[in-house]
C-alpha cells in the first residue's frame, strides 16, 4: 500500500473529524489529490470513519465527480444539455476529441487530461460551457475549444484559462470566473442594495412565531418549483420534536435551463445567508447547511468569505439575537441532478448515496440526521430577508392571487437577450417572450426538462405556481427547430440522472426515450402516439419521486400542444409489417444458410 496514499487519506479524514457523514467531503478532496478514490482509499476511508469499504463505495460510484477508475490531472467536461448543442456543443466536443486525440470518456494515453459530457453546468445564457477542473469556461467555439487544449498541454492550469473576468463579483479576487450574470431585468425584491443584518435585527426584534406569521402573511411561497408555503413549512418543523432543528438551503440548481441561483449566489449571498439565519431564529435552530452543486465550486472561496465577514460582524455565530446562536457550514455537492430533490439532498448532506427517500416522514419531522429540517431554495431565502425588511403587507401586494411576490427567470435559447430577469407573478408569456426579443418563438418549455412545453396558443398564459409554474427555467425554442430533437434530449437527461431506485422510473425512461428516437427515425406507427401517452401516464404514477413523476411532462404537453411533430412523422403499417422492422437484416442469417432470400423480399 502506497505511504503517501495512507497519510493523506488519514490527514483528509481527519481534517473531517473521522466522521462518516461527512463522507462527501472525503471523497471529494482524495479525488481531488489522487485523480480517483481507487479500492486502496475505500478501505483507509472507511477503516478511518468506522464504515464499510461497500459503504464508501456506493457512494464513489453514485456521483458524476468521484470515481474509481482514474482521470487526467485535469477534467474536461462538456456541457450537454439541448441549449448548448442548440449553440455548438456538438462540434465543440469533437474539436476537444480532435485535439486531445481522446473519445468521450477517455483520459489521454499520458494520464493527463480527461473528456467527459456532463448534463446542464447551469450556463445556458452563455452556451456552450465546459468545466475544466472547478474552472467554467463559456461561449466556446471549436477554435477557442483547440486552444484550450494546447494550452493546458503548456501548463495544466485550468486557472489560466480564465483571459477575461465577467461582471459584477464574478470578478471578485475569490471568484476570477469568466462568468457573465447577465441580470437583464431587476425587480423590487432580490437585486438591490441591502445592507447586512437590517432584517435580521428587524426578525429577532420579533418572537419566532411572529417571524413566522409574518412569512405566512406575506404568501411566500418556495421559488424551487414546487411552491410550497415557505411559514407553513417552518411552522410544521418548529413544531416538531427534536433539541437540535436544521436549516438547509437548495442550491444544487441542476435542472438544465436554471442559472438564476447561481447569481444569486454571485451577487446576493449576503442576503441569502441572512434568509437561512432568519429562518433559523424562526424555527429554533442553530445550525445551517448551504448545499452547493460541484458545478459551482468555484464559487466556494467567495462564499466562505461571506459567511467569514458575516461572523466578524457578528450576524453568525454565538449570540447573533438574544439567548439565539447560529451558523452556517457549506456542503459541497458532487454532480448529481436528482440530489436537488430534498430527501436525496439531506441523503448527500449526510454523506450518503443521493437517494431520495419515502415521505413520511418528512424533513420537516425527520431530517437531516433524524432531526426536524427546513429545505427551502437560494431564492426562498432570499425573498425571507426581504419581507422581514420591508413588511409582509409590502411583499403580498405584489404578483397574483394564490403566488405573491417577484419569480427569477432564467431564460435562455433562441431570444436576442439570455440571462436572468425579475418578473411579477402573473405576468405572461407573450409579455416575457417580448422583453428577451423572442416574439416569433415556436415553443417554450417552462420549468426545465421537468415543466411543460407550451406553444403559441399558450403565450396568454401567465407564470404563477396555478398556470405556469417554473423553478426559473425557462428555455425558447425558435421556428426552425426540431422539438423531437428536444424531447429526445431531456429524456437523454432522465435515463442518465435517474437513480435508477425504482423500476418505473428506471426502465420507463428508457422505453420513453426509445419511443422518442423511434418518432425520430420515421419509424413510428399512429397507433405509437397512444403508447407514448400512456406509458408516460404510468412512469408519473407509479414513479418514488419527483424525478420519475415529472420527467414524462415534456412528452406529454407536446403530445398535446405539438401533436403535428409526431404525425407527421409516423406512417401505418405497411403489408402487416411495422416501420420499424427490417425484414432484410431479420431474415439474413436464415438467407445465407438456404442460399436465397425471403419469397417476400423476392416478390
Ligand atoms: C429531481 C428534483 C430536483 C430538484 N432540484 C431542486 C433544486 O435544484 N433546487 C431547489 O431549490 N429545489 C429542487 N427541487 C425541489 C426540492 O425537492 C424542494 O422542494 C425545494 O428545495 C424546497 O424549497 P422551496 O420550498 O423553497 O422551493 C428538486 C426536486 C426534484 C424532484
Ligand atoms: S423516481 Fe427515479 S430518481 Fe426517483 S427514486 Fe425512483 S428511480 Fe430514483
Amino acid at each position: 500500500m502506497s505511504e503517501s496514499l495512507e497519510a493523506a487519506v488519514a490527514e483528509i479524514c481527519r481534517e473531517c473529524n473521522n466522521d462518516s457523514t461527512r463522507m462527501m467531503d472525503i471523497v471529494r478532496a482524495v479525488q481531488e489529490r489522487f485523480g480517483c478514490v481507487s479500492g486502496e482509499a475505500m478501505e483507509l476511508i472507511a477503516k478511518a470513519v468506522g464504515s464499510h469499504r461497500v459503504e464508501v463505495e456506493s457512494v464513489v460510484s453514485f456521483y458524476a465527480f468521484v470515481s474509481e477508475k482514474p482521470k487526467g490531472k485535469v477534467v474536461i467536461r462538456v456541457c450537454n444539455d439541448i441549449i448548448d448543442r442548440m449553440f455548438g456543443a456538438d462540434q465543440v466536443t469533437e474539436a476537444f476529441c480532435e485535439e486531445l486525440g481522446i473519445g468521450l470518456g477517455e483520459t489521454t494515453a499520458d494520464g493527463a487530461i480527461t473528456l467527459e459530457a456532463t448534463p446542464c453546468v447551469g450556463m445556458c445564457d452563455q452556451a456552450p460551457a465546459a468545466i475544466v477542473n472547478d474552472v467554467v469556461v463559456t461561449s466556446l467555439n471549436t477554435d477557442q475549444a483547440r486552444q484550450i487544449v494546447r494550452d493546458l498541454k503548456g501548463h495544466m492550469d485550468p486557472k489560466r484559462l480564465v483571459t477575461k473576468l465577467g461582471d459584477g463579483n464574478n470578478a471578485h479576487e475569490l471568484v476570477q470566473a469568466m462568468v457573465q450574470n447577465n441580470i437583464r431585468q431587476r425587480g423590487p425584491v432580490i437585486f438591490y442594495d441591502f445592507t447586512s443584518g437590517q432584517a435580521l435585527e428587524k426578525a429577532v426584534a420579533l418572537t419566532p412565531v411572529e417571524v413566522i406569521r409574518a412569512v405566512n402573511n406575506a404568501r411566500l411561497r418556495g421559488r424551487g418549483g414546487a411552491g410550497f408555503p415557505a411559514g407553513m413549512k417552518w411552522q410544521f418543523t418548529r413544531d416538531a420534536e427534536g433539541d437540535q432543528k436544521y436549516v438547509i438551503c437548495n442550491a444544487d440548481e441542476g435542472e438544465p435551463g436554471t442559472f438564476k441561483d447561481r447569481v444569486v449566489l454571485t451577487e446576493c449571498a449576503d442576503l441569502m445567508f441572512e434568509g437561512m439565519t432568519i429562518a433559523g431564529y424562526a424555527i429554533g435552530a442553530t445550525k445551517g447547511l448551504l448545499y452547493l452543486r460541484g458545478e459551482y465550486a468555484y464559487l466556494l472561496p467567495f462564499l466562505e468569505n461571506v459567511l467569514a465577514e458575516r461572523r466578524a460582524k457578528g450576524l453568525l455565530g454565538e449570540g447573533v439575537g438574544e439567548g439565539f446562536d447560529f451558523d452556517i457550514r457549506i456542503q459541497m455537492g458532487a454532480g448529481s441532478y436528482v440530489c436537488g430533490e430534498e430527501t436525496a439532498l439531506i441523503s448527500s448532506c449526510e454523506g450518503e448515496r443521493g437517494d431520495p427517500k419515502n415521505r413520511p416522514p418528512f424533513p420537516a419531522q425527520k431530517g437531516y440526521l433524524g432531526c426536524p429540517t427546513i429545505v427551502n431554495n437560494v431564492e426562498t431565502f432570499c425573498c425571507v430577508s426581504r419581507v422581514l425588511e420591508e413588511g409582509a403587507g409590502w411583499f403580498a401586494k405584489m404578483g397574483s392571487d394564490g403566488s405573491a411576490g417577484t419569480k427569477l427567470l432564467s431564460i435562455s435559447g433562441d431570444c436576442k437577450s439570455p440571462g436572468v430577469y425579475e418578473v411579477e407573478f402573473g405576468t405572461t408569456m407573450a409579455e416575457v417572450l417580448k422583453l428577451v426579443g423572442a416574439e416569433d418563438a415556436k415553443a417554450v418549455q417552462v420549468g426545465g426538462p421537468s415543466g411543460q412545453m407550451i406553444g403559441r396558443d399558450g403565450y396568454d398564459r401567465k407564470i404563477c405556481y396555478d398556470d405556469l409554474a417554473t423553478g426559473g427555467s425557462i428555455m425558447v425554442f425558435g421556428p426552425e427547430r426540431d422539438l423531437l430533437e428536444v424531447i429526445d434530449a431531456f429524456m437523454d437527461f432522465f435515463v442518465e440522472e435517474s437513480c435508477g431506485y425504482c423500476t418505473p422510473c428506471r426502465v420507463g425512461n428508457v422505453l420513453l426515450k426509445r419511443g422518442v428516437e423511434k418518432m425520430r427515425e420515421g419509424k413510428g406507427e399512429p397507433d405509437d402516439l397512444e403508447y407514448l401517452a400512456d406509458l408516460a401516464k404510468t412512469v408519473k404514477a407509479a414513479s418514488r419521486c419527483g424525478l420519475g413523476q415529472t420527467s414524462p411532462n415534456p412528452i406529454l404537453t407536446t403530445l398535446e400542444h405539438f401533436r403535428g411533430e409526431y404525425e407527421s412523422r409516423t406512417k401505418p403499417a405497411e403489408d402487416g409489417l411495422q416501420p420499424d422492422f427490417d425484414l432484410k437484416e431479420a431474415t439474413g442469417d436464415a438467407s445465407q444458410i438456404a442460399g436465397r432470400d425471403s419469397v417476400h423480399l423476392q416478390a
